[in-house]
């Protein structure tokens, strides 16, 4: 089965389809540091492409289209304001699309506020209008016995003849292979990540700063602000010494799912790095949505 992967970032989409057999035969980011970070992993140049205005004819044949785009229209901190925020639009324009080029089957993915949104609704009547069968799925990395909450809207469909949409069951986390947060640290120089004293002192009320030592301990979702603001953008880790430092970004990503042997090119400083990182997909959950497509599709060769 090949795959596109639009607004596809480091490839958290990537990642995961070619743990199932997909092949992502091309990528759409306009963001150069992304498109880098994409390349060296995955051998694949995305199209550094501004998909507000994509021609159809520049989409190349795919089974599958996989979309991730911008969630700052559905967020209380993008101001929610759905449909009518810019930021919609390339979805909107993919939308469109889906008409002409007919892909077998499409996900999107996004923040739980995208649920009730507009822009879902539009996207749910045109995908029934051009005979695609649809369902969707809320998930947490907790469901996989991961200490980090990041719950996303899956929403995906099947175009009819492909293949009927069954619901699938929620994952439950399987008790013996719980992950600790101090499983995921690692020993590394991390003066750059360290937050200073002044800092805890002015945003302590904001701030979430846990132990990753204690028993049941989970980060909060990290998010693209990470490496810059304060306020619900990502756990903060309380070391033995009693320093508070931030995630790195390796740690961030082995939450996320990620190889250890995922490269990070040295030409990107941390603050992007985590921007990166904070704006992923988390690959078990995509893993997990690809099955449920995947047990439900009829005559599709792999
Ligand atoms: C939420 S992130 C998705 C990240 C990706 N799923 C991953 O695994 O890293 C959204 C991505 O869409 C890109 N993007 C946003 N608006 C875009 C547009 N109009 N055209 C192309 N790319 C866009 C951003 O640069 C960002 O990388």
């Amino acid at each position: 089965m090949k795959a596109i992967e639009f607004f596809s970032g480091i490839g958290g989409f990537n990642q995961a389809a070619r743990r199932c057999g997909i092949e992502t035969v091309a990528a759409f980011d306009q963001d150069l540091a992304a498109n880098q970070v994409y390349e060296i992993n995955y051998g694949l140049k995305p199209s550094c492409r501004n998909l507000d205005s994509i021609a159809a004819e520049e989409i190349p044949d795919a089974d599958f289209w996989w979309m991730s785009p911008p969630c700052a229209p559905y967020t209380i901190r993008g101001a929610r304001r759905d449909e009518k925020d810019t930021r919609a639009k390339s979805l909107l324009h993919l939308m469109a699309l889906i008409d002409r080029r007919k892909p077998k089957i499409i996900a999107v993915e996004n923040v739980v506020g995208f649920g009730d949104s507009i822009v879902l609704k539009r996207l749910k009547e045109e995908m029934a209008y051009q005979g695609y069968d649809s369902s969707e799925m809320l998930l947490c990395p907790t469901q996989f016995g991961i200490p980090m909450r990041r719950p996303r809207l899956f929403v995906y469909a099947i175009r009819e003849g492909y293949g009927r949409v069954v619901r699938y069951p929620q994952p439950v986390p399987n008790a013996n292979e719980l992950t600790r947060l101090s499983d995921v640290l690692m020993s590394l120089p991390t003066e750059i990540l360290k937050v200073d004293e002044s800092d805890i002192e002015r945003y302590g009320a904001v701030l979430n700063i846990i132990d990753p030592f204690e028993p049941g301990q989970r980060a909060i979702c990290f998010t693209s602000g990470y490496g810059k603001c304060w306020k619900a953008s990502g756990s903060l880790l309380r070391m033995k010494d009693g320093t508070v430092r931030r995630f790195a970004p390796v740690e961030i990503l082995r939450l996320l799912g990620f190889p250890d042997d995922f490269c990070l090119p040295e030409n990107l400083n941390l603050t992007k790095l985590l921007k990166l990182i904070g704006n992923s997909l988390e690959v078990r959950s995509v893993l997990f949505v690809l099955k449920a497509i995947k047990d439900n599709l009829l005559n599709v060769s792999d």
